[in-house]
């Protein structure tokens, strides 16, 4: 057998994890497996980029690395793929055939595809197309269905509660109140866990529009009860009632790549200005994608790479692994 395997879309922590156990569950087959690393997301398969050979000597060690060995990208979806022309410009073609004929060519049985919604659409896609997938949820947003937790999730928590305790210390010397923007897109996960591990005093998510009488309100009745300080965790996806998404407008929005949140801390900080309480606002980013994953995100992407492999091996192509309450299985992508 011969499976290929890629990440795509943003990188998080674990990913190398579960790269390491599709090689170490190949390499401990009965029958032998060959694992055929494609390189930048679903890009080599369109655009003739690297494959190559993973053998057990390519995943040693990677276990505690942040990042992917493999490489990847979230422009490079092969429905709608950026085709530059002569003059400069950029045209957007379907190009998923590609795909398809590359797995042929590299005589692979299935493919193995690791990403988030975006990554897992395109795969479910080209399972529609004929191709024989496997899907394994990643993100640090935490934002898909069917799985109680991706891998990458507590290793952003993690980073963005280890910043809030820093936070604290500098907001209880200085009187200050301190906003800190954390990532997860249109889900209010890292928020709501960190800013509760963390010990915030105000939470704000996408879920749950927010309302400044009565933020206000309870910050005013903190001053009152003699806090000097206040911490304030707001997902980069929360909104006003009645409001917009803050979107980054500094930044272009290629075709085929999701606009870009960016501004909530900020926007809530002019907001709440007229309490005069002086105001430090922090944008956390790609800190909290970034670095070694925590123990439970290298056991989660173990645990997701060996079951993917389980799968492979007895055919159940189109399904995704995932972490159904405690116990490890999968659903139909
Ligand atoms: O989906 C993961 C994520 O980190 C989101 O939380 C964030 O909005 C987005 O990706 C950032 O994407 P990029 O790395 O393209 O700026």
């Amino acid at each position: 057998m011969r499976l290929g395997v890629l990440t795509g879309g943003g990188d998080c922590p674990g990913l190398n994890a579960v790269i390491r156990a599709v090689v170490r569950s190949a390499a401990n087959a009965e029958k032998p497996i060959e694992i055929l690393g494609i390189e930048d997301g679903f890009g080599a398969l369109v655009a003739d980029g690297e494959i190559r050979t993973l053998s057990l000597s390519h995943v040693r060690g990677i276990l505690s690395r942040g990042g992917t060995i493999l490489g990847t990208t979230n422009r490079g979806d092969p429905f709608h793929y950026p085709v530059k022309q002569d003059d400069g410009s950029t045209i957007y073609q379907d190009l998923s055939h590609r795909c398809l004929e590359r797995m042929q060519e590299h005589a692979m049985d299935g493919l193995i595809v690791i990403g988030g919604d975006g990554t897992l659409k395109i795969a479910h896609d080209l399972a529609q197309k004929g191709a024989k997938v496997i899907g394994v949820p990643k993100t640090i947003d935490n934002d898909l269905e069917a799985t109680a937790y991706t891998f990458g999730f507590d290793s952003a928590v993690n980073v963005a509660v280890e910043a809030l305790d820093r936070l604290k210390t500098t907001a209880e010397s200085h009187d200050r109140m301190m906003i800190m923007e954390v990532m997860g897109r249109y889900a209010g996960w890292i928020a709501l866990h960190a800013g509760i591990a963390g010990g915030a005093h105000a939470i704000l998510i996408p879920e749950i529009p927010y309302d400044l009488v009565p933020l206000k309100a309870h910050l005013k009745r903190r001053r009152k009860r003699g806090a000097n300080h206040h911490l304030i965790v707001v997902a980069e996806g929360a909104l006003p009632r009645g409001g917009e998404h803050s979107y980054n407008t500094d930044i272009e929005a290629s075709k085929g790549a999701m606009r870009r949140l960016g501004g909530a801390a900020e926007r809530l900080a002019r907001e709440l200005a007229p309490l005069e309480i002086e105001t430090r606002t922090l944008v956390l980013g790609h800190l909290q994608r970034g670095g070694s994953p925590t123990y439970r995100d290298r056991l989660l992407g173990t645990a997701f790479g060996a079951h993917a492999m389980e799968l492979a091996q007895n055919g159940a192509w189109g399904q995704m692994v995932c972490l159904d309450g405690i116990r490890f299985t999968d659903v139909p992508m």
